[in-house]
């Protein structure tokens, strides 16, 4: 790691220090390796908040840290016979030099050297959510301070959720992580690019197109640009498979007159990107494909426009829905003598049947990045209402008011199944557009445009 990576790490670990208050002190380890059958794991992808605050890749490490600042790495030491089979580890002793943390142990002394570093300090933060056995782990470890009590040691009488700070700090991305996650949304838009123009170029030499065919070239472009996954599993839906919103890449074939929606991003040194697209099999819109892809970008538009410093974060949802809803109504979708004019559609979420997520989502190391929807401060002024559909309890809390560095999604959608109130040139046709978008000092800035979403360019792209 280099002097410039090591210091924004230590920068971040000293942002997170000064939070813990008097004398508290983080315990924050990486994921664990998990098992896919017998000998074989899935393969490793370490913690995301242990990876912010440290740069450090390899699994069964933890970091500790005070309020002071002073912070330890445990690792995995050196083993050249384990090295062996499972590769290289940087171990402990190098850790320091190579990290830029202030002592390094091995992993192996972590149960045994905790209740040192719990002993004498009022509160304890830890990840409460993510880590199954680490709240009885931190309890087992108290107990030996505890019994230490009555030979003077203090016990932290407070545990609080380290992820609550930690939220906060990755929402807003620092320099470092707007660069990362450029790089990635370029080399994912490449490889939509990728399976756009293969798709049409197979289909034109006559080919058995397969949704999974798709699939390869993406990972195909992922990995040679170096990144280390897929964020998330790749959706390739061809035709009415478009409108299961959590559809994988199967094995459907892909037929000219037919559209195609890939949600696919690469994960690049630990940042995700996020993009969707939905184009003709074979390069060419039809009539109705056109006029509803037109409807959702559109809205797309719309919200890319209410996406600025001080906006809420439901400010781009709100837009794209008042565009969508609109459009139904033009489109005969949604029939104005059922459902009223555009209020009422809105207010009765009369659009839900056609469109049912929402429009945008935080990015960043992960695919859903953390960070609370709701401004900080205001939790408890708001009313509370029941979902029209659902009939849930929606408790009304101000939504976040979006700041330069806050990375989003904008990805607006329209699905329409086959129903006897519905037009039928419609049926089965499901469009999404997504893109990443950054918050900037006067609005945002799409970082994943490289790829085109215009009817036009889409169609010359798959042209050449
Ligand atoms: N690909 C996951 C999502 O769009 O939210
Ligand atoms: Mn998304
Ligand atoms: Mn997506």
């Amino acid at each position: 790691m280099d002097e410039t990576l090591k210091a924004v790490y230590a920068q971040r670990r000293a942002r997170l220090a000064a939070q813990l208050g008097p004398s508290g002190v983080a315990v924050i380890p990486t994921a664990p390796e998990r098992g896919r059958n017998r000998d074989s794991d899935f393969p490793y992808r370490h913690d995301s908040y242990f990876f912010y605050l440290t740069g450090f890749t390899e699994p069964q490490a933890c970091l500790v840290l005070t309020s002071e600042g002073r912070n330890a790495l445990f690792c995995l030491p050196k083993d050249l016979d384990r090295e062996i089979w499972d590769g290289y580890r940087l171990g402990h002793e190098a850790a320091p030099q190579a990290l830029g943390v202030d002592e390094a142990f091995s992993s192996a002394d972590l149960k045994s050297k905790m209740p040192q570093w719990l002993e004498n300090r009022s509160s304890v933060w830890f990840p409460f959510a993510t880590h199954e056995g680490l709240a009885t782990q931190i309890e087992a470890w108290l107990t030996q301070v505890r019994a230490r009590v009555r030979f003077g040691a203090q016990c932290p009488a407070q545990q609080n959720d380290v992820c609550a700070l930690l939220d906060e700090m990755r929402l807003v991305k620092d320099g470092h992580e707007l660069a990362t996650m450029r790089q990635a949304a370029r080399i994912s838009a490449g490889a939509h690019v990728r399976a756009m123009q293969s798709s049409a170029r197979m289909l034109r030499l006559g080919q058995d197109v397969r949704e999974y065919h798709l699939e390869a070239e993406l990972l195909h472009e992922f990995r040679r640009h170096g990144s280390q996954f897929p964020a998330y599993t790749s959706i390739v839906a061809a035709g009415s498979n478009a409108c299961v919103l959590h559809y994988r890449a199967d094995a459907a074939p892909l037929r000219a007159g037919q559209l195609v929606l890939i949600d696919a991003g690469c994960e690049l040194n630990g940042y995700a990107s996020d993009i969707t697209r939905t184009f003709p099999a074979d390069g060419h819109f039809t009539p109705p494909q056109q006029a509803l892809y037109e409807l959702v970008l559109a809205s797309q538009e719309a919200s890319v426009q209410a996406t600025r410093p001080g906006a809420r974060f439901t400010d781009p949802h709100q837009a794209a829905v008042r565009v969508l809803a609109q459009g139904l109504l033009d489109e005969g979708l949604l029939v104005r003598d059922q459902v009223g004019g555009l209020d009422d559609v809105i207010e009765k979420r009369a659009y839900f049947p056609f469109y049912m997520h929402r429009t945008s989502h935080w990015l960043g190391m992960d695919v859903h990045d953390c960070g609370s929807y709701v401004e900080p401060g205001n939790s408890d002024s708001g009313g509370s209402r029941r979902d029209p559909i659902s009939g849930e309890l929606i408790l009304d809390r101000p939504s976040r008011i979006l700041r330069p560095g806050m990375v989003l999604t904008l990805e607006p959608g329209l699905y329409v199944r086959p129903a006897s109130n519905v037009p039928e040139q419609f049926w089965n046709i499901g469009i999404r557009i997504e893109d990443d978008a950054v918050v900037t000092e006067s609005g945002c800035e799409l970082i994943t445009r490289d790829v085109p979403v215009s009817v036009r360019d889409i169609e010359a792209l798959m042209r050449d």
